[in-house]
């Protein structure tokens, strides 16, 4: 079999580096996926600039990446889900707390995968639109269904509708479109906010009220909209998400609670290993998360940041990757969108990818063939 190569990051604020890998043989409960597609996500751009605050356990040299599309080629003892052959998606764990080891990091050529966080990729969808699933969709249901967050029903108990809507502040990222899918299959109405010219793609994937997020009057309007409803509390995803889900949600009955994807100051123009650039934005970081936390205790909600690892240690992971997706998948009831935007081929692409996705995209995932 050919050799291993991954894109490292050598040490913490480093360029990253192509270069050989081994190549890890799996363990119980492990698939060794050949990738073909990767996603890029803020997160492998933000560990070379904070991973030392965010994620201060990393061992480095470090391998990042979370999402997978591939084929299998070796299965641990224990696995019965998958054969090789078999073609998957997985979110790879590799700088999670609990995994910490680069072979399981996506930003290589043969990635270890846990069996409970990979689905089989139904035929008819590429390795390009499959790697756009994982990171997105852990992060939602994370949020919607992780018990010390919103702890919806999950979809693969729902048997009717809720009566309870829940707001999706940023529907058109990557986790909103995966969470807008989702809590519309666990039984729940979603409003959600977007670009008007994502609009319909928040319809098809189930919103039953979409909102400009950069109109003034979007709060208020949101709020009309929504009386007569029960609210089953928020997601709030993108700048400015928290306070204005905590406006709406205050002004509302049912569950006061909105679970954050987003802190409320980028990091985005930070550059990496650049550290005398970093305490001003830490200082920012520090008075809006102050003057948040203020703003959900007058208005008696809770709010409570989302870690879209977590499945990989709680039974949300095996919930979603076994249960849910692969037949919700298959009979086309879970789309994998956004849809992917080919930032090119090659380990060495990657970069660029993240650097495409710094820039910012709109409904869509930034996707390097392998
Ligand atoms: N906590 C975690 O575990 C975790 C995990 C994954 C992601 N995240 C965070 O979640 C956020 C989204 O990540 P992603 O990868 O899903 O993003 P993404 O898909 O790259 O986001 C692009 C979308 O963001 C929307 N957007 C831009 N500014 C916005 C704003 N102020 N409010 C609402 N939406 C806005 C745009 O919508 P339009 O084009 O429609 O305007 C665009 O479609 C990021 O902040 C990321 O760091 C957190």
């Amino acid at each position: 079999m050919p050799e291993n190569e991954a894109l490292w990051l050598p040490a913490k604020g480093a360029a990253f580096r192509r270069g050989p890998a081994p190549r890890t043989p799996p363990q119980a409960d492990e698939i060794l996926v050949r990738t073909r597609a990767v996603a890029v996500n803020p997160v492998d751009r933000l560990i070379p600039v904070i991973g030392g605050f965010v994620y201060p356990w990393l061992s480095y040299p470090a391998i990042l990446g979370s999402d997978v599309a591939g084929e299998v080629v070796a299965v641990g003892p224990g696995v019965t889900r998958f054969r090789v052959g078999d073609r998957v998606l997985g979110h790879a764990v590799g700088p999670e707390k609990a995994s910490n080891r680069a072979a399981e990091g996506a930003f290589q050529s043969f990635a270890l995968l846990r069996e409970s966080m990979a689905a089989p990729i139904p035929a008819p969808l590429s390795d390009e639109a499959a790697a756009v699933l994982p990171l997105g969709l852990s992060t939602a249901a994370c949020a919607l269904f992780e018990p010390d967050l919103l702890s919806l029903r999950w979809p693969t108990a729902a048997t009717g509708a809720m009566g309870e809507t829940i707001l999706v502040w940023g529907g058109s990222t990557s986790v909103g479109c995966n969470a807008i899918q989702l809590a519309t299959a666990a039984g729940y109405d979603v409003f959600a906010t977007a670009s008007p010219h994502n609009f319909d793609l928040l319809r098809r994937l189930g919103a039953a009220g979409v909102f400009d997020y950069r109109s003034p009057s979007v709060v208020p309007d949101m709020i009309a909209a929504l009386r007569g409803r029960r609210m089953g509390g928020a997601l709030a995803i993108g700048a400015g998400s928290a306070a204005a889900c905590l406006r709406v949600l205050g002004a509302l009955p049912g569950r006061r609670f909105v679970a954050t994807a987003s802190p409320p100051v980028s990091f985005d123009a930070v550059p990496a290993g650049r550290a005398r650039h970093l305490a001003p934005v830490l200082l920012r970081m520090a008075l809006a998360s102050g003057r948040l936390w203020l703003a959900a205790r007058r208005r008696g909600v809770t709010l409570r940041m989302i870690w879209g690892g977590a499945l990989l240690t709680t039974a949300t992971g095996p919930m979603i990757y076994r249960d849910y997706l692969p037949r919700a998948l298959a009979e086309g009831r879970h789309r994998a969108a956004p849809e992917p935007l080919l930032a090119g081929k090659g380990l060495d692409a990657i970069p660029a990818a993240l650097e495409m996705q710094r820039r910012g995209v709109s409904a869509r995932k930034v996707v390097v063939r392998l």
